[in-house]
């Protein structure tokens, strides 16, 4: 089964979630990426049974908009039910890179308000070790020569700044305003003290190891089919 096959699976099975667990009026917080546009084009048609969506990037909420939803601003709610959105990795214990899309920062302050983070992906992002893939960091850009600097002395870590996909001579700018950092090499055994301590560098907007709002549920697909597993 083709990568796209199995992103769609589990968008499917996530709406299928929403419907069974989730009653209607409620809020959810939707991520950003090539899977949560999947689930978003799937929940479409039950838009009106949630009284709204909080969106964690300016594509999402252009998509969401578009398919009928409603959008609400992160200051206008109190209590959003439930976060779905993928990852780049994600270990046994439902710690995750995400970032790869760059919304990090949005990302992780919807999930942080959400009473679960429900994660959709397909089983090439499972992984016993987070760091394989580039752990991004949205940081402030007249920092970033000086982060750059500290995570390469500290961590032994190579670190690049992520470009513009569309324009690849220009640094990507974020939703924010910020930049992307990438980290390569490293190997993350302990994913929510470098969270915290990631933290720490003036400079950092957010980084984008989710262990502290690590994933509750888990919707994963494979060749053989759709599992999903509770943490
Ligand atoms: C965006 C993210 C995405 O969730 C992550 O990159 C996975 O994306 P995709 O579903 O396209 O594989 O963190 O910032």
């Amino acid at each position: 089964m083709h990568q796209d096959e199995q992103k769609a699976l589990v968008a499917k099975e996530a709406v299928a979630l929403m419907l069974r667990e989730i009653s209607a009026g409620e809020i959810l917080g939707i991520g950003t990426g090539s899977t949560v546009n999947l689930f978003i084009d799937a929940l479409s048609p039950y838009a009106k049974h949630f009284r709204g969506v909080v969106s964690s990037s300016e594509a999402s909420t252009a998509r969401l908009i578009e398919k009928g939803f409603h959008v609400f601003d992160a200051n206008e709610v109190g209590n959003i039910i439930a976060y779905v959105d993928g990852a780049d990795e994600i270990n046994a214990q439902g710690h995750m890179i995400k970032g790869g899309g760059g919304a990090l920062t949005r990302e992780k302050i919807v999930a942080s308000m959400a009473e679960k983070f429900v994660c959709i992906c397909d089983s090439s992002k499972q992984v016993e070790v987070l760091g394989n893939f580039p752990l991004p960091i949205e940081v402030i850009p007249l920092a970033s020569a000086h982060i750059a600097r500290t995570i390469e002395q500290q961590l032994g870590a190579e670190v690049s700044i992520r470009m513009s996909k569309s324009r690849p001579d220009e640094k990507m700018i974020t939703d924010n305003g910020g930049w992307i950092l990438d980290v390569r090499g490293l190997k993350i055994h302990h994913p929510k003290e470098l969270e915290i301590e990631l933290n720490q560098i003036p400079g950092v907007i957010c980084n984008g190891i989710f262990a502290r709002n690590a994933a509750n549920v888990l919707i994963v697909s494979s060749q053989e089919g759709v599992r999903t597993i509770q943490y």
